[in-house]
Order: structure tokens, then C-alpha cells, then sequence
């Protein structure tokens, strides 16, 4: 898979037990079913469970043992899990003074998680909009955003959609040498700032068309994706159609919705014998809703450049 373009899928929540743990393993599940290979990548530290939740009760490694420099690659902290095609970093670990990761180190892990080489990288965040999982967010263009049909926990992906995504401005102006002129419509309309993307775009387009328009296609190359997990019958199933409306509404942020995924009972249990729930139960309305949610993604990345990810620095 050498010259093959890996594709990075940054996965987050607004909430704790929003279900994203639950949502990167089992799409990792599906992914290497399909025959791609696929690495999970735990980084919600502190509160790794991923490895539970993919049938790795016991990782031999994990991430610390990287960041601890107790091995020389992030390589040698990949775990294989019973299905062939799905490897695990696991982000496990004894010290957990480690959950608050200086910034130096952070930057370690993305450069070093950018430059394997497998078809998917799917990277389990921490909740919230704590500076650790929006900077993990910075590593494509891609993020997929679980939330369920709470109020509180559609507050919190609203936030943390609009902390990411005024991020990301902040970085294609950085990457592209775009501040002066930023700063130049900002003192032209002192409201035409990253808060306001639209009007922004707007003045810059008034001082430098050119740059105003590479600025916009870069803007336009971010590809969000909502996803609704935990529904039940009697909410409104049009709840994530309906985010994604508002965040165009206010943030002038085009977000996909890829689907809701039911709430079943049995992903406690699944959960409990510490086994993927798809292999238990792959005959449940929420393992279709997950294969719907994964052929969705699918199709999206294939209609979206690949030469839209971003490196690094
Ligand atoms: N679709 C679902 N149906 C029922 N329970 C779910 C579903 N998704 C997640 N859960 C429950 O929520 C708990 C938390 O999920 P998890 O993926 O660990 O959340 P997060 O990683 O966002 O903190 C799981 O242990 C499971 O019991
Ligand atoms: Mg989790």
C-alpha cells in the first residue's frame, strides 16, 4: 500500500459517552471487513476504551509507549486485533498525568500518525473543545462529529464544530500567508474576522480577489460529517438534518449529515463481554444504520479530491 493516499478520519463529540468510541471501532470494523487496511488510533487519553470496545482487552503497547520514548517508532505501537485488516494503537496507559500532552508532544504524535501508511486512520478524540482534540482535528480536512439527539450533547458538537472549524480558518490563513490580508479587511470592517467567515471572505474579496478566491476554495475543501448516534424511535429523525442546517445557517459551514444509528440495548451487553457489537449482533437495525453511515462516508471521500488533505507541519 506504499504509493496508495491514506485517507485520515479525525473522529470527536461534543459529550463523553456521546458514542464515539462506540462509532470509530465499529467503522473500523466495517472498513476492514471491505478489505481496506485499517488503523485505530486511541487518543482520547485519559479515557482510552477503544481497546475494549475492539476486543483488545490486554494491548501489549500503546501510545505512551511512544510518547515515553520506550519505543523509537509509532509503528511499534500498533496492536493487531482478531480481524485481519483492523490494527489498534491504543491509547492506554498507566501514567495519567499523560492526558494533559504538552503541545510539543501532540504535534509528535500527529507528525508521526500522518506519516503511516494504511488505507484508513481513524482517530478516537477526547470530548469537548479542549485545545487536546481540536489540535487532532488539524490533521485533515476530514472530521467526522458524533453526537445524539440531546440538547446538551447537540450543544456541545455545535461548539466544538465551530472551535474546529474557526481553527482550521486560522491555519489555511496561516499555511497560506493570508494574515496581512486579514488583517487588512479586519481593520476595513472590524467584523470581518475568523468569527465571521462569510464577510470576511467578503472584504478580502474587495482588497485582493485573487487571494480572496484561494482563500474561499480552500475554506471549501473542509468536509465535516455529522453523525446521530443513540436514536431512539420516538425522537425526531430528522435531528441531524436539522444541525446541519443550522451550522450553515451560522457558521456558513456545509456539513453532510451521514446518518443516524439507532440506540439498541445490546451495545451495553456487547460492551460488557468486551466484544465488537457488528460481530454479535450483526443482524440489528443499528449495525445496518453503521453500514449505511460507512457506505455514506465511502462514497463521499471518493467524490471529494484526495489532494485535499493537509500535511503537517
Ligand atoms: N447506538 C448505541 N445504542 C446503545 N448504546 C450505545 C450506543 N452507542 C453508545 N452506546 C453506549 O454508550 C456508552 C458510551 O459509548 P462510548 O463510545 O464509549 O462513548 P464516548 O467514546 O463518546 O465517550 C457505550 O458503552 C454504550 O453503552
Ligand atoms: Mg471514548
Amino acid at each position: 500500500m506504499e504509493n496508495s493516499i491514506t485517507h485520515i478520519w479525525p473522529i470527536g463529540g461534543g459529550k463523553g459517552g456521546s458514542g464515539k468510541s462506540f462509532f470509530t471501532g465499529s467503522l473500523g470494523f466495517l472498513l476492514a471487513k471491505r478489505g481496506y487496511r485499517t488503523l485505530l488510533v486511541d487518543v482520547d487519553l485519559g479515557a482510552a476504551n477503544l481497546h475494549t470496545i475492539v476486543g483488545v482487552p490486554h494491548p501489549e503497547k500503546s501510545i505512551s509507549d511512544f510518547i515515553s520514548k520506550r519505543v523509537g517508532t509509532l509503528e511499534e505501537t500498533v496492536v493487531p486485533t482478531f480481524l485481519p485488516n483492523l490494527y489498534l494503537i491504543s491509547g492506554a496507559m498507566n501514567n495519567l498525568d499523560i492526558a494533559n500532552l504538552a503541545h510539543e508532544q501532540k504535534m509528535k504524535i500527529l507528525r508521526n500518525v500522518a506519516k503511516l501508511s494504511y488505507d484508513y486512520i481513524l482517530l478516537d478524540l477526547g470530548a469537548g473543545t479542549s485545545f487536546n482534540t481540536i489540535d487532532f482535528f488539524m490533521i485533515s480536512n476530514a472530521g467526522i462529529f458524533v453526537t445524539t439527539p440531546e440538547p446538551t450533547s447537540i450543544e456541545n458538537i455545535y461548539r466544538l464544530i465551530r472551535s474546529v472549524y474557526f481553527r482550521k480558518i486560522h491555519q489555511v490563513l496561516k499555511t497560506h500567508n493570508f494574515k496581512s490580508l486579514a488583517g487588512e479587511a479586519e481593520k476595513r470592517n472590524p467584523m470581518a474576522t475568523v468569527n465571521n467567515p462569510d464577510l470576511l471572505l467578503h472584504v478580502m474579496n474587495e482588497l485582493d480577489p485573487e487571494k480572496s478566491a484561494l482563500l474561499e476554495h480552500a475554506l471549501g475543501a473542509f468536509h465535516f460529517k455529522l453523525a446521530l448516534n443513540q436514536l431512539r424511535k420516538q425522537d425526531n429523525q430528522n435531528t441531524g438534518a436539522l444541525i446541519c442546517k443550522i451550522i450553515e445557517k451560522h457558521l456558513t459551514l456545509k456539513i453532510n449529515h451521514i446518518g443516524n444509528v439507532s440506540f439498541d440495548d445490546r451495545v451495553h451487553s456487547a460492551v460488557c463481554k468486551k466484544m465488537p457489537f457488528m460481530e454479535l449482533y450483526p443482524y440489528t437495525q443499528t449495525t445496518l444504520d453503521l453500514r449505511e453511515c460507512c457506505r455514506m462516508l465511502l462514497s463521499a471521500e471518493e467524490a471529494a479530491s484526495p489532494a485535499l488533505q493537509n500535511v503537517v507541519d
